[in-house]
C-alpha cells in the first residue's frame, strides 16, 4: 500500500495537470469562458465570435506596459505615436457604431467600426494609435507616416500584431487598419509576423 501511494499523487496531478490544460485550451480547441470565446488561451473577437455585453476585462497590464514601453521606444528615434483609444465597453461600442451608422450609412460603417459585442476593445487588448495632429477624418492618411511604417516592422517585438492588415480584409472582414494594435504577447506576435497570417488564419478559423 505503501508504494502505491505516491504512484496515486503522481496520477492525481497528471489528471489535475492535463485538466487544466484543457480548460486553459491549449489544444487549438475553441472555449467559452466568462461571456467569451479563447482559442490556445487567446480571446477572439471577431464579427463570428462575440464578447458578452457583460465582460469586463481586468485592466491588462501587461499590455499596457508593452505598448508604453513601444511608444517610448519609438519616441527615442524621433517618432511620435499617441494612444487615442484602448478599452471600450460594449455601450461605448453601441454609441460610437451608432454615430458612425448615422454619418455613413450601415454598409460603409460595418467596414471599420465593429457592432456592439464585436469589438475586440472590448477585451482591452486592443488599442488605436496615432501621431499627434493627425486628426480624426485624416485617420486613413495614418497609413503614409514613418511612424506606421516603423509599426509594421517593429509592433512584433513588444508583443503586439497589426490586427487588420492591408490585403486581408477579405479575411478580417475590416479595413485596413494600421492603427489598430492588438497584444497577442511576443511569442504569437512574432510567429504571427514571420507567417504573415491574420488571427483568423493563425487561429485556424477561416
Ligand atoms: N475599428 C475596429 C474594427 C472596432 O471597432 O473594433
Ligand atoms: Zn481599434
Amino acid at each position: 500500500m505503501r508504494k502505491v501511494i505516491p504512484w496515486l499523487v503522481v496520477i492525481l496531478i497528471l489528471i489535475i495537470y492535463f485538466l487544466n490544460k484543457k480548460q486553459k485550451g491549449y489544444d487549438n480547441t475553441i472555449i467559452k469562458k466568462n461571456g467569451a470565446y479563447y482559442f490556445n488561451s487567446h480571446i477572439i473577437v471577431n464579427k463570428d465570435y462575440k464578447i458578452s455585453p457583460f465582460y469586463t476585462p481586468f485592466p491588462k497590464l501587461k499590455a499596457l506596459n508593452a505598448l508604453k514601453i513601444m511608444i517610448n521606444d519609438a519616441n527615442k528615434q524621433g517618432l511620435r505615436l499617441i494612444i487615442i483609444s484602448g478599452f471600450r465597453s460594449y455601450f461605448k461600442q453601441m454609441r460610437l457604431f451608432n454615430i458612425y451608422v448615422q454619418r455613413d450609412g450601415l454598409k460603409k460603417a460595418q467596414l471599420y467600426s465593429a457592432k456592439p459585442g464585436f469589438s475586440e476593445h472590448q477585451t482591452g487588448l486592443a488599442f488605436d494609435v496615432a501621431t499627434p495632429g493627425l486628426h480624426e477624418s485624416a485617420k486613413e492618411l495614418f497609413q503614409y507616416t514613418k511612424e506606421s511604417e516603423w509599426l509594421e516592422d517593429n509592433a512584433h517585438h513588444y508583443g503586439f500584431i497589426i490586427r487588420y492588415p492591408k490585403g486581408k480584409e477579405h479575411i478580417t472582414q475590416f479595413m485596413y487598419e494600421p492603427w489598430h494594435l492588438r497584444y497577442l504577447g511576443k511569442k504569437d506576435a512574432k510567429k504571427m509576423k514571420n507567417t504573415n497570417l491574420t488571427l483568423e488564419e493563425y487561429f485556424h478559423l477561416v
